[in-house]
């Protein structure tokens, strides 16, 4: 099995870069830090909480966490697999995040089925679905924040992760843990975890990739927009915040380990 090249480290404003060759090294600096994650929470805690983070970019993470090489280190019966964010669709269309990840790995992986906490897409009604999504949290986490050991985010061309999208209200609550805010410009609307649950994690990792994501990436890691860019508002209160980044969306990053652009 080819070990790709290990990655670049970057100190950046916003966090740790390691920036990786191409997307398939990306992919590969992911799965061992998801691996160290889930081995480490599950030797700590009994338990290692995730929230997947949903589009095209973490397809190839999954299918090498169920592959070959990654499937006999990770301690499936203790993982529990919650999702940052979910269209409003039924489980089984092409645009839902549960259906790429079950395709992906959790039907691949031998993940225990009261193990998978989907959010009910299909729900016609967004805001009970949130609001059951809650209540899910709470009765896996009990009261209070819940804390993930690993919050996988990706990151949209305008500076959206997982539902939480430029000039949202839901950027601003602060008591729920689930929203169903209307994403205006994709005229939907979305399931996803809000600011103070994914700055409650014990990890947060970006997967960032691809040529269209080089000047977000940068203005996310370098710029001061007012107000900050919803990727900007991740920032883990008591957790570590990594980017894996691939060359093509780091292109315009410092190659010196933490200079500025
Ligand atoms: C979603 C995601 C979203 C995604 C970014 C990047 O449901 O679409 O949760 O936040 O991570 O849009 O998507 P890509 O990886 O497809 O570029």
């Amino acid at each position: 099995m080819s070990t790709p090249a290990a990655a670049r480290v970057i100190a950046t404003p916003r966090g740790q870069v390691r920036l990786c060759r191409d997307a398939a090294a990306l992919s590969h600096a992911a799965a061992l830090y998801f691996t160290e994650a889930a081995t480490q929470a599950a030797g700590e805690l009994g338990r290692f909480a995730v929230a997947l983070s949903g589009g095209s970019t973490p397809k190839a993470l999954f299918s090498l966490l169920a592959g070959d090489e990654f499937r006999g280190r990770i301690p499936w019966a203790q993982a529990h697999f919650f999702f940052g964010d979910e269209r409003c669709v039924p489980p089984d269309d092409p645009q839902s995040n549960y259906r790429m990840a079950r395709e992906a790995l959790l039907s691949r992986a031998p993940v225990p089925a009261a193990n998978v906490h989907r959010m009910a897409g299909e729900d016609p009604d967004p805001q009970r679905a949130a609001r059951r999504y809650e209540e899910e949290l709470r009765a896996f986490f009990g009261q209070g924040l819940p804390r993930f050991d690993l919050v996988l985010q990706g990151l949209g061309e305008e500076g959206h992760t997982a539902s939480l999208f430029p000039g949202s209200p839901v950027l601003e609550e602060s008591e729920r843990l689930v929203a169903a805010p209307y994403i205006d410009k994709l005229h939907a609307y979305r399931l996803t975890l809000t600011l103070p649950v994914l700055n409650a994690a014990a990890r947060v990792a970006f997967l960032v990739e691809g040529k269209n994501k080089r000047a977000i990436l940068a203005q996310v890691l370098y710029g001061a927009a007012t107000p900050p860019l919803p990727a900007q508002r991740v920032r883990p209160r008591e957790g570590t915040l990594l980017w894996f980044v691939d060359e093509e969306a780091g292109a315009d990053l410092p190659r010196e380990a933490s200079a500025q652009p």
